[in-house]
């Protein structure tokens, strides 16, 4: 199986020419829609760090609320964690995926099951063109983070009460999914990550100084610039449901670079096991006869389970059959 040696494998073996698996329909790859017309509109910065005033408190959850309906990305500077610890993060990944491959390979799986694996392309026999990436996966299902600010600023910002998304177990649950995007011979004709949607609650993600995360807004593809420990964060599915389309789960993309490595590494959060059972649908305190609900609720166990079995190609939300 020569998947195995990844992305990075084919480029340590001197390719000039990617392999036509990973070339892209054109149309995929349209550069005249980029950044065109809009130099002065940005993807939204919210800074946090004097959250502990009232009055700045509500001025960043009205931040949130502009940011995650119109947007659904922003990037959230001066959240507390340490410069150190996000660049040992960084590095940590470089050099798992530069170490010795047979090293790397003894953690290589496409076992769905298994909690941390390495391997690239999740959907290889399912999609039209791969990714120009190699990806480490660590699924923290029954993960309970510390209580972070977050979920308060997205109950507020919906204007539900603080702990709302809390106590329906919005936090809970993630996977950490780290991307090494090496750099590409043609970067033209492919992408590093296809356009997509993130299928979850809230996608966390950290990337290094080289960029290439594009987000879809009226329309056109705006770059997600990177920020020396700023942390992007988008709206998933879910929770657009959730708030019935008040927040956007929005495409976006990540084009690949004849420099690299890029390194990201969301951590998408999917919510409380518990969750998978119950009738899933928009928040009831949310709904009135001005705002009927836009979803019908549906089991997330085979929503979850449709998303992971189709290609990231076909994914534009099986909420479209809802
Ligand atoms: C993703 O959306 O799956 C990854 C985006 C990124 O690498 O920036
Ligand atoms: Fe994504």
């Amino acid at each position: 199986d020569d998947t195995k040696a990844g992305v990075k494998g084919l480029v340590d073996a001197g390719i000039l020419n990617i392999p036509k698996i990973f070339v892209r329909p054109a149309e995929d790859l349209a550069a005249d829609e980029l950044n065109s017309g809009h130099k002065n509109v940005e993807v939204p910065i919210i800074d946090v760090s004097n959250i502990g005033d009232s009055i700045r408190r509500q001025e960043i959850v009205n931040e949130v609320k502009i940011a995650s309906g119109e947007w659904g990305f922003f990037q959230v500077i001066n959240h507390g964690i340490p410069l150190s610890v996000l660049d040992e993060m960084i590095e940590g990944i470089r050099l798992f995926n530069e170490q010795d491959l047979e090293l790397k390979m003894e953690l290589y799986s496409r076992d769905g099951a298994k909690k941390v694996k390495f391997l690239s392309n999740f959907d290889i026999y399912t999609s039209k063109a791969l990714d120009w990436k190699d990806t480490l996966q660590l699924s923290l299902l029954d993960f309970d983070p510390d209580p972070s600010e977050m979920p308060p600023l997205l109950s507020e910002a919906l204007g539900l009460q603080p702990d709302h998304l809390n106590s329906i177990g919005c936090s809970k649950g993630c996977s950490i999914v780290a991307h090494y995007y090496p750099p590409c011979p043609q970067p033209e004709l492919t992408l590093g990550v296809r356009k997509h949607a993130d299928a979850g609650i809230l996608t966390v993600l950290l990337q290094n100084h080289i960029g290439g995360l594009q987000v879809l807004h009226d329309d056109q593809w705006f770059d997600v610039h990177p920020i020396r420990g700023g942390l992007v964060i988008n709206i998933g599915d879910l929770l657009q449901v959730l708030s019935n389309d008040k927040f956007k789960s929005v495409k976006h993309r990540a084009i690949a670079s004849h420099v690299g490595p890029r390194i990201s590494v969301p951590c998408f959060f999917s919510g409380h096991a518990s969750l998978l059972d119950k009738p899933f649908g928009p928040i009831k305190d949310l709904l009135s006869e001005a705002n009927p609900p836009r979803y019908k609720e549906f089991l997330l166990k085979e929503y979850l389970a449709k998303f992971f079995s189709s290609s990231l190609d076909d994914n534009k939300l099986p909420l479209d059959d809802y």
